[in-house]
């Protein structure tokens, strides 16, 4: 089955670090492309999509931003339009990352607004929601998730276009960065619980991707698990060597 591998760069990588990665692995990315006929999306930082979209044009790898504004145009001194992320060859969008919502103190209004202006300019939004350590040590993980979602849901359902689809990525934030990873029965429930919310509220296709500490170790097994479309990558994406061991871990897992 076709599944959803999302890197995201995060601000790990410059310019020239990005595209010299495009650049140095070109024809063994065409390769891996070619065996997989799954979805692989780059995230990079904001001037680096147009270049990077060309650079990875022989191979089927899209890229994606990292955040988007609120706001269709207008005075918003340091902020990027939907429309302009889609005029630089960007068919993919992270929100509501734990990271932009602790820096850059996104709201679940600002995301349900950021949605809304990416399908309005055929991106797909990555909508991603998890809960603190505090929160789940709470046992508040299913209410925390609830509130992030439910406007999220309810506004893609009320959208009056086409929508093709939007993602939603769970990412527990204590699992960012810090190699502990949920166990496999909790993720069961969680992907079953987000499976079924998406489904009956609304009517759009969706994937469901896990995020936070996923490496060449536990990639194939969190892909097995029901309802797990994909993979929201971070620190394992930035090295070539650690990246494909992903992909193919997964190529494996296929046959
Ligand atoms: P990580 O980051 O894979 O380094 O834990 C994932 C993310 O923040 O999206």
């Amino acid at each position: 089955m076709k599944k959803l591998l999302v890197a995201n760069w995060k601000m790990q990588k410059t310019f020239n670090e990005s595209i010299d990665f495009a650049h140095n692995h070109a024809s063994a990315l065409k390769n891996i492309m070619q065996k997989s006929q799954h979805e692989i999306v780059i995230c990079p930082t904001f001037p680096t999509l147009f270049t990077l979209a060309n650079a990875l044009k022989d191979t089927r790898i899209k890229v994606g931003a990292q955040t988007v504004s609120r706001h269709a145009s207008g005075a918003y001194t340091g902020q990027v339009a939907a429309q302009t992320l889609a005029e630089a060859g960007c068919t993919f969008c992270i929100i509501g990352h734990s990271e932009t919502r602790k820096y850059q103190h996104e709201s679940n209004v600002d995301i349900e607004h950021k949605c809304k202006e990416l399908l309005k300019n055929n991106i797909t939004p990555i909508i991603c929601i998890g809960e603190s350590k505090e929160a789940l040590e709470q046992g508040r993980t299913f209410e925390i998730l609830h509130d992030q979602l439910s406007l999220i849901l309810q506004a893609i359902a009320e959208f009056n276009h086409d929508v093709e689809r939007f993602v939603i990525a769970y990412e527990p934030t204590w699992a960012i960065g810090t190699g502990s990873i949920p166990k496999t029965d909790d993720l069961t429930k969680i992907f079953a619980w987000l499976h079924e919310q998406c489904a009956q509220k609304t009517k759009t296709s969706f994937s469901l991707l896990y995020g936070g500490s996923v490496n060449q170790q536990n990639a194939a097994d969190t892909l097995n698990i029901t309802h797990v479309d994909g993979l929201l990558i971070g620190g394992a994406s930035l090295h070539f060597d650690s990246f494909c061991a992903i992909i193919d871990a997964h190529i494996g897992w296929e046959e």
